[in-house]
């Protein structure tokens, strides 16, 4: 329950407990301060009723939310609070949809990565400081992979993900859309994307492959194998392709791909250093670019 909480409100595990404790501070900060506006306007036990409901009610409509906020802002929790508070504002009439949203519209993106995820780090760095689109999710199907930290680091919510449910369950698509993730980018990803979760996301689930496709790509081919299988052909360039992803391993259009040369010097790992290169310096710029174009 946690979790979906979690995924839902786009926050951390420690942001939860925050938030949770500014919950339970605010109530008991209403309280005792209720007490004192009753003592200082004169209520006492034998007041008319209606008075006290009226002072219950307003502290509850007003201070608390004003306690809330100021705990919230204390406790580095601002954001979400006043998100929390233009959602509840837009509930009771006050406000319009446009104005608790913030009129512009937040696109979500969930990593799926299970290795050292380098690639999702550097994403998550482009779009830090964007308010249109943020990565909300990092999912993972690899307990203790590199990439977990780096989510954790980041302050991104995870989801640990497990074979039988992925593969042949419900793909964990209600939890993605229930996270509100409107767009899936794969890296470092190596299980097989199935039929339910490219139906639900369609032209929205992208991946990056570490050489030049159609050469170099299918089941097996990841990692320091793809670098091998290119330096033992003798191959004088290899390079990176981004790629829309549907049923088959590194078969769907290619969006993007970048070249770099290999040196007779090249080995498998000077030649993976130079595809993270070209992966850094291209594949968020291409998401941004994908996104903007698919808005329109
Ligand atoms: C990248 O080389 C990517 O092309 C491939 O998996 C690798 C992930 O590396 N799909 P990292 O985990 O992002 O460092």
């Amino acid at each position: 329950m946690f979790q979906r909480m979690q995924q839902k409100w786009g926050i951390n595990g420690k942001q939860f407990w925050v938030i949770f404790i500014a919950f339970g501070l605010t109530g008991l900060t209403t309280a005792v301060v209720t007490r004192y506006v009753t003592d200082w306007i004169g209520l006492t036990a034998d007041s008319f009723w209606l008075w006290k409901v009226l002072i219950r009610i307003a502290m509850l409509l007003l201070g608390y939310q004003f306690i809330l906020l100021a705990y919230g802002a204390l406790l580095g929790q601002w954001a979400f609070f006043w998100k929390y508070e233009k959602l509840l504002l837009q509930k009771i009439g006050i406000i319009g949809s446009k104005m608790a949203n913030n009129s512009k519209k937040q696109t979500k993106i969930a990593i799926f990565a299970s290795g050292a995820g380098s690639n999702a780090a550097n994403i998550i760095r482009y779009f830090e400081h964007r308010t249109d689109v943020t990565i909300a999710l990092i999912v993972c199907n690899k307990p203790g992979a590199g990439v977990l930290n780096i989510a954790e680091n980041y302050g991104v919510p995870t989801l640990l993900i497990e074979k039988e449910r992925f593969a042949k369950g419900d793909a964990y698509l209600p939890a993605l859309k229930e996270a509100g993730i409107e767009f899936v980018v794969l890296a470092g990803f190596l299980w097989k994307v199935p039929a339910a979760l490219i139906a639900g996301y369609p032209n929205k689930i992208i991946n990056i492959h570490p050489a030049l496709l159609p050469n170099y790509g299918g089941k097996g081919m990841y990692g320091a194998k793809v670098h091998e299988a290119v330096i033992a052909a003798g191959e004088k360039e290899s390079g990176i392709t981004i790629h829309y992803v549907n049923e088959h391993y590194d078969e769907g259009a290619t969006i993007f791909q970048a070249t770099c040369k290999i040196d007779s010097v090249d080995s498998p790992e000077s030649l993976a250093a130079k595809i993270h290169d070209l992966e850094y310096a291209h594949f968020p710029k291409q998401i941004d670019a994908l996104l903007a174009a698919q808005q329109h």
